[in-house]
């Protein structure tokens, strides 16, 4: 078997797909790559943490190149990219990276034939998009450099597949709820921060409104989900960039109560960050995911409930809290 690279892989996604993917391939199949010098392995006792590892600068396409060819890799998952919030601090840095990243990849996958796994985003959406069960095909004009940017790869990858014949295959992934290693500046990131704060000081300074309404997942959920998609039969495929997923559609007030019942002295409230909430504000309240439960059998399992009680328990044993003291 070829191999797999992953690129931007000690990210919040990363951390959690490498060590997936290692115990399902084999930890000497899977390239771990980042533009950190020096990898930080977020569980150093896990066995399948541990393989080789490259530093990738994604803009650099002969870095990747040498890469793809030494490594002899066969399939790409490409996660480098900046999160929506610090995309639009910085549009030009963003498009650089997010843009010219993926085409350095999907060119780097025409020459070596590589499949490539390429993330999309509720950010693909805009304020002009039904937002209630955000169907699969619809319209796509957001107005953020992020979701330029992904609805941009999402064409890109699609055209690299017609013209060229790469395997490339998406997900439009919702807010990702975690506890290996944290989000860097997504829109989504108070579905993580509300846990670290609830666990270490019963208390949460949100920077959404309460009622902002937003698709969430678990992890386990979507790491399942990129790897279901790159094995499946490619002739089942109606769409191929990119997949409407999701798990729950929630909002902080519904995930502030979730949290109360395990930590009953818990307390929310509202800073609200206007460019984060205007963010917010454009993207869909709810995507309808039937083409992916059609096409690749796609089915979550972590409701907000059971992606609640996991998380409280995984932060607690992360920052050595026993549950009495942060009831
Ligand atoms: N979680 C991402 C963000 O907030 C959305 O894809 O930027």
């Amino acid at each position: 078997m070829r191999k797999i690279l992953v690129t931007g892989a000690q990210g919040q996604i990363g951390s959690e797909l490498v060590p997936a993917l290692r115990e399902h391939y084999g930890a000497d199949q899977v390239i771990e790559s980042d533009i950190r010098m020096v990898p930080t392995s977020p569980n150093p006792g896990l066995a399948s943490a541990h393989g080789d590892y490259e530093y990738l600068d994604c803009t650099q396409a002969q870095q990747l190149e040498d890469i793809v060819r030494r490594h002899q890799v066969g399939t790409i998952y490409h996660l480098a990219a900046l999160l929506s919030a610090v995309a639009e601090e910085k549009p030009q840095i963003a498009w650089n990276l997010n843009m010219g990243g993926l085409y350095n990849v999907l060119e780097a996958a025409r020459r070596n034939n590589c499949a490539v796994f390429f993330p999309s985003s509720i950010g693909a959406f805009g304020p002009t998009t039904p937002r209630d069960k955000t169907p699969q095909v619809t319209i796509q004009r957001p107005t953020t450099m992020y979701g330029v940017a992904k609805v941009s790869g999402e064409l890109m990858a699609d055209y690299y597949a017609q013209r060229f014949g790469v395997d490339s295959r998406g997900i439009r992934l919702p807010g990702l709820i975690s506890y290996t290693a944290l989000p860097g500046g997504g829109t989504t990131d108070y579905a993580v921060d509300i846990f670290y704060q609830a666990v270490r000081y019963q208390h949460y300074a949100c920077f959404l409104r309460p009622d902002t309404r937003l698709d969430m997942m678990y992890m386990p959920d979507a790491v399942r989900a990129m790897i279901d998609l790159m094995q499946a039969n490619p002739s089942a495929l109606h769409h191929r960039n990119a997949y409407n997923v999701t798990a729950m559609s929630i909002t902080p007030e519904e995930l502030a109560d979730q949290i109360s019942k395990h930590i009953p002295k818990f307390v929310i409230e509202y800073e609200v960050d206007p460019i984060r909430q205007a963010i917010a504000d454009s993207w869909p309240r709810s995507v309808d995911d039937q083409a992916a439960r059609t096409d690749w059998n796609w089915a979550p399992q972590y409701d907000l409930e059971a992606m609640t009680e996991d998380m409280i328990g995984k932060v607690r044993r992360k920052l050595n809290k026993s549950a009495s003291e942060t009831e």
